[in-house]
């Protein structure tokens, strides 16, 4: 829960702030990508104590400490906590809080056991409803503001999900899931039906407000040729479509793909072969891909969503992010939540720095937070407007807290330099740090 208050001058603050706000705080964000390297600071924008201007629901500009707004610019003063832009999960299930945390299943059995019966129980639309409206409002909770979202086969899932989003004015890219094989026969689709409401959930919500849609085939196994075909079709009809999938996650579901299609070189080319592969493709997991698989990613530009605490969960594999910085792909960090065991990507960065550690890579605090903001913000094709502050971005800040508890307050107090100070507050922070979340310039009430 958010707990704090700012200690507030001037008019107009409260939840709902109106046209304008200044935030008042150590502000920081990614102005490019890092690489591997640690000591890029010219990658780093960090204003400590400064002011970020926020009218119309979008950055105006920041000033530094010894620069006040304008005396006619309502104020929230956030002094002594960190804001960042809000984190983007490139990857999270939304029926699936219901399952987070089930012990004892790899994936096609955590799949069977846990995962297909929740999401069943989305077909009743009060019961999808009330989890849609749980869901966001737990993304906010934990620091998430912009997500990419598989919700059920359900079309009604689809309609709940974005319209909690739409209530809280956040950023979501989702689709209804795809499916007609392999899957029980309560969340299996047909072809005309699936591409009927495909179609009137993209003439309803694409490009409405802050919504997007993504052509949502679950993964190879659950979709026929004839339904693979029908989301190249739907993918070259409309415009500026979002592809989400899962490819290349655990070795027994890699060589079932290799069983039903034996004419595909790989898991990741029975995609290509639909033309699902683009700059606007997002494919969780990629652990058990090969050289030729990431310079195909690289060469459609499309990214793989590293999803390490539910690799780690589902004992899936260890990412190679190396190998993939070598093909030129494009990575970015998600939750994977109900794979995933935390909806706080700071615990996904967490768990992302301990996969390469036991690889011999090493994860720096300006990647990591790269990957959830501006990162990410570039693999849904909306660097424009998401995953930094500035001057035209969405107003999406999380207000974060830099200790919570003696221990880290001890630690951070050490900090000798600003990146071993950030590197430790990512590693120990958590939802608790969440003081506060704005979309849009609103404080919102998470
Ligand atoms: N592969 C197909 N469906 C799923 C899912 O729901 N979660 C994960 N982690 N992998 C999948
Ligand atoms: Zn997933």
């Amino acid at each position: 829960m958010i707990a704090h208050s700012p200690s507030r001058s001037g008019t107009n603050v409260g939840t709902r702030v109106g046209e304008r706000v200044a935030l008042r705080g150590d502000l920081l964000y990614l102005r490019a990508d890092p690489g591997a390297n640690a000591d890029a600071a010219e990658c780093v924008h960090f204003e400590p104590d400064g002011w970020l201007l926020i009218e119309h629901g979008r950055v105006a500009g920041l000033l530094p400490a010894d620069r006040e707004p304008a005396a006619d610019w309502p104020r929230e003063d956030w002094r002594g906590r960190l804001l960042l832009p809000g984190f983007i999960d490139t990857h999270v299930h939304a029926p699936q809080l219901d399952v987070i945390g089930s012990f004892g299943t790899e994936l096609l059995q955590w799949l069977e056991r846990y995962t297909f019966p929740a999401e069943q129980r989305w077909a009743d639309q009060h019961h999808a409803e009330v989890g849609a409206r749980r869901f966001v409002r737990a993304l906010l909770a934990h620091g998430t503001t912009s997500a990419m979202v598989f919700p059920t086969v359900h079309r009604g899932s689809v309609d709940a999900l974005f319209a909690a989003g739409q209530e809280m004015g956040m950023c979501l890219v989702a689709g209804k899931v795809l499916m007609d094989r392999n899957a029980p026969q309560e969340l299996c689709d047909d072809i005309a039906w699936a591409e009927r409401d495909c179609v009137a959930l993209i003439e309803a919500w694409h490009g409405r407000g802050r919504m997007r849609y993504a052509l949502t085939p679950r993964f190879a196994p659950t979709s026929s040729d004839a339904q693979m075909e029908m989301c190249g079709r739907l993918l070259r009809d409309f415009d500026g479509l979002y592809v989400q999938t899962h490819v290349a996650e655990n070795q027994a579901e890699v060589r079932w793909v290799r069983d039903l299609y034996p004419n595909s070189r790989s898991y990741l080319d029975v995609y290509a072969g639909f033309g699902l592969l683009g700059r606007r493709s997002i494919l969780a997991h990629g652990i058990w891909l090969d050289e030729t698989d990431r310079a195909l990613l690289a060469e459609r530009g499309s990214t793989v969503a590293f999803s390490p605490s539910s690799n780690l969960f589902l004992g899936s594999g260890l990412f190679d992010w190396a190998r993939a910085d070598a093909a030129g792909m494009r990575v970015a960090v998600a939750s994977d939540v109900g794979g995933g065991t935390s909806l706080c990507q700071l615990r996904s960065l967490a768990d992302a720095y301990k996969v390469l550690a036991l690889q011999g890579q090493r994860l720096s605090a300006w990647r990591a937070l790269h990957a959830v903001t501006r990162g990410a913000a570039a693999a849904l094709d909306l660097e424009a407007e998401l995953g930094h502050f500035e001057p035209g971005a969405w107003g999406d800040v999380v207000v974060w807290d830099w200790a919570v508890g003696e221990v880290h307050a001890h630690r951070l107090g050490l900090a000798r330099d600003l990146h071993e100070r950030l590197f430790a507050w990512m590693t120990l922070a958590d939802e608790r740090n969440v003081a506060a979340v704005y979309v849009g310039g609103r404080r919102v009430d998470a």
